[in-house]
């Protein structure tokens, strides 16, 4: 990557992202495997990681795709075992037919008219599609509205990792957007599941701001302006006693290709 794209700046902080960004539920990665059944897995935007590792502690064999040479370098150390090709998914060509392709918040950032295409090409007829995301739900009312103050002063507002409230978050049709941007065609993925996860997670004011500045709208931000916005959330949460508490929903879709 030449330009810094939004979709290329996580390798800027890598260690933090792996130290910071939540992983995924045990259970989410025991179900997605039971549904593939055997055969190799490839993983699209394997970042440092944090999914690969948990499917490889359950025997998957794994190939990873990576763009950022930073983030690949830091999964290479964790498991050198694992085949790491540096590369978009759109600049790879599978070198055989996968039973399952994961993706851990990761989907969205491969060309939008190519990603089905690719997917259908890349995984052996029957072989399974499961992307997956975390959303943040924000557990203080209190906290969360005065960030949502933050966020419109600092124009952060919507889709900051506060900007949700786990009371009345819908139960479902929360991610009716991502479901719709896959846009998978019936013929080429015509069973189609979803399942949700709930887990919490509590940060620090300082583990906070290292877990925006892993997040690319923040990363994009000039300087001056990034400075301003993380000093006064990290107040806020300081002023509602230094953390912040979440529950995290993980989403994975199940599509089975035809
Ligand atoms: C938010 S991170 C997720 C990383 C990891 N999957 C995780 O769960 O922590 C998004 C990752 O997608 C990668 N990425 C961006 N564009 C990509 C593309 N076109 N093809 C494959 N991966 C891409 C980025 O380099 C980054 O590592």
């Amino acid at each position: 990557m030449t330009t810094r794209e939004q979709r290329g700046v996580f390798g800027e902080v890598a260690d933090d992202y792996d130290r910071v960004r939540p992983g995924y539920p045990g259970q989410l990665v025991e179900d997605v495997l039971a549904a593939a059944g055997p055969g190799p897995v490839l993983e699209v935007g394997a970042g440092t990681g944090k999914a690969t590792v948990a499917f490889a502690a359950r025997g998957a064999e794994i190939t990873c795709v990576e763009p950022d040479p930073r983030m690949a370098e830091l999964l290479r150390r964790k498991l050198p075992e694992v085949p790491i090709v540096v590369s978009t998914f759109e600049d790879w060509t599978p070198d055989r037919a996968y039973g399952l392709l994961i993706s851990g918040q990761a989907w969205h950032w491969v060309q939008a008219t190519k990603r089905t295409g690719l997917a259908f090409r890349a995984l052996a007829p029957g072989g399974l599609f499961a992307p997956f995301w975390n959303a943040y739900l924000t557990v203080d009312p209190h906290l969360q509205a005065a960030l949502a103050e933050v966020d419109a002063r600092h124009g952060l507002a919507p889709d900051t990792p506060h900007s949700y409230l786990r009371a009345g978050f819908p139960e479902l049709g929360a991610f009716d957007d991502e479901w719709e941007s896959l846009a998978l065609a019936p013929e080429q993925f015509p069973e189609r599941n979803h399942r949700r996860y709930h887990s919490e997670r509590a940060f620090s004011t300082a583990d906070y701001r290292a877990l925006l500045l892993s997040i690319s709208k923040y990363r994009i931000l000039p300087p001056p302006l990034l400075e301003a916005a993380l000093d006064d959330t990290t107040s806020v949460v300081d002023a509602h006693g230094g953390t912040i508490q979440f529950e995290i929903i993980t989403d994975v879709v199940l599509a089975r290709r035809a």
